[in-house]
């Protein structure tokens, strides 16, 4: 089957060769430095996904219940579960006691709190390195008034003054960028912490470096190397990395259809999609311009391409081609695999776009269609039930 024209519109396609080159390029990158590689399954929870990369990873990362059973599910024994959250609660922790092998508590109110509900888990403490790599502020988790982690100074503070409060933490987790093209902030990051809780990194049995790292061709290893050197050489700690992105980024397209065009009031020509923003929240969220196939700088033809639902910044961005766009063209969106499908929604009532599954044979197998049902069921029905 021709995927690109005669899937449904809309629709995400996952690429097995594309993800299986993803893990290849980050693999090579960690092999030498001894780090587990552990996939971060917020930026793409779909189970093809999962199921490919379960066997290439030393496990999973998740950040809610939800994540961590799902992760478990695929994993079996095979692999361990992390996890991480600023919204541990009181009614989920002994279910995460037995999901998890690894936790990183996002407080001192919860290291003191939850402390003795993990007693099968290796209890470590997130820490906010307060070391902002990331422009956006909303994107920034050492941020002013970050919630994520132990802000370092405090921390640091404690294992000056009162040492044993920290008796119980056998790890320490960071994760402090975003779609970084460089290791340097990470050997930025691991220098800061070694000199300000290096009595701490003593004590603890692992660290968990976070993700954030897009882990590009281009991009040098050494200080990626020099960054775990220092944490396995001078405090014997085992390290895990938890991309995302770098891992499903690639593998995803999202395809669509022209169902409209119309000339602005300023000249432009409006190309309208049957997908919207609602299928990429972060194209609104960041004003991130996706990568359009067939999109060439001087193309002849122009058109700004836009989303169907009422919302006047549902808008993709500008872009040109070599060929003219008509009603019933199929525009392909690449780069779609990380922070898409999990964030998608069905605001205005628009349903989500069909999944497929292009397997590494080249095979392509139609994995989730949805329906009105799937729209209805989140909002009738069960609202209605007595609490
Ligand atoms: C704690 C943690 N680990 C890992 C990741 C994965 O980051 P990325 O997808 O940028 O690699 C995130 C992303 O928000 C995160 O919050």
């Amino acid at each position: 089957m021709d995927t690109f024209k005669e899937a449904d519109s809309p629709s995400f396609i996952i690429d097995e060769r594309r993800l299986l080159d993803a893990v290849g390029n980050v693999q090579r990158a960690i092999s030498v430095t001894g780090a587990h590689l552990l996939y971060a399954i917020k930026a793409q929870a779909n189970t093809d996904v999962l199921d490919v990369l379960r066997r290439h990873v030393s496990g999973f990362s998740a950040s809610s219940l939800f994540e961590a059973e799902l992760a478990r599910s695929l994993l079996g024994d095979a692999g361990s579960v992390h996890i991480t959250t600023p919204g541990f609660r009181p009614d989920e922790v002994d279910r995460l006691n037995e999901l998890c092998d690894y936790v990183a508590l996002n407080s001192l109110s919860q290291l003191e709190r939850f402390t003795t509900a993990f007693t099968d888990t290796s209890i470590g403490l997130r820490v906010n390195p307060e070391r902002s790599f990331v422009k956006d502020a909303r994107y920034d988790p050492c941020r002013a008034h970050s919630k994520l982690g132990v802000p370092l100074r405090q921390l640091a503070d404690l294992v000056e003054t009162d040492f044993a409060a920290l008796g119980a933490v056998d790890g320490v987790h960071f994760h402090s960028n975003c779609d970084s093209g460089t290791h340097a902030p990470l050997l930025k990051t691991v220098r800061h912490l070694s000199k300000k809780i290096g009595r701490l990194l003593a004590q603890v049995s692992w660290v968990n470096v976070g993700g954030g790292y897009l882990f590009s061709k281009q991009a040098k290893v050494e200080p990626l190397c020099e960054a775990i050197a220092l944490l396995t050489d001078r405090y014997g700690v085992e390290v895990f990395i938890e991309p995302g992105t770098a891992l499903v980024r690639e593998a995803g397209y999202l395809v669509s259809t022209v169902i409209d065009l119309v000339v602005s009031s300023r000249g432009e020509t409006l190309a309208f999609l049957d997908t919207t923003v609602n299928h990429m929240p972060e194209v609104y969220e960041y004003q991130y311009e996706p990568t359009v196939v067939g999109h060439v700088g001087k193309g002849k033809f122009r058109y700004r391409l836009v989303g169907s639902t009422c919302l006047a910044g549902d808008m993709f961005g500008s872009y040109a081609f070599d060929t003219p766009l008509e009603i019933g063209s199929r525009v392909v969106f690449a780069d779609m695999g990380a922070y898409t499908t999990v964030k998608a929604h069905m605001f205005n009532g628009i349903n989500l776009p069909t999944t497929y599954w292009v397997a590494e044979n080249g095979d392509t197998a139609l994995r989730r269609r949805f329906t009105y049902d799937d729209f209805v069921s989140r909002l009738g029905e069960e609202a209605h039930a007595s609490i």
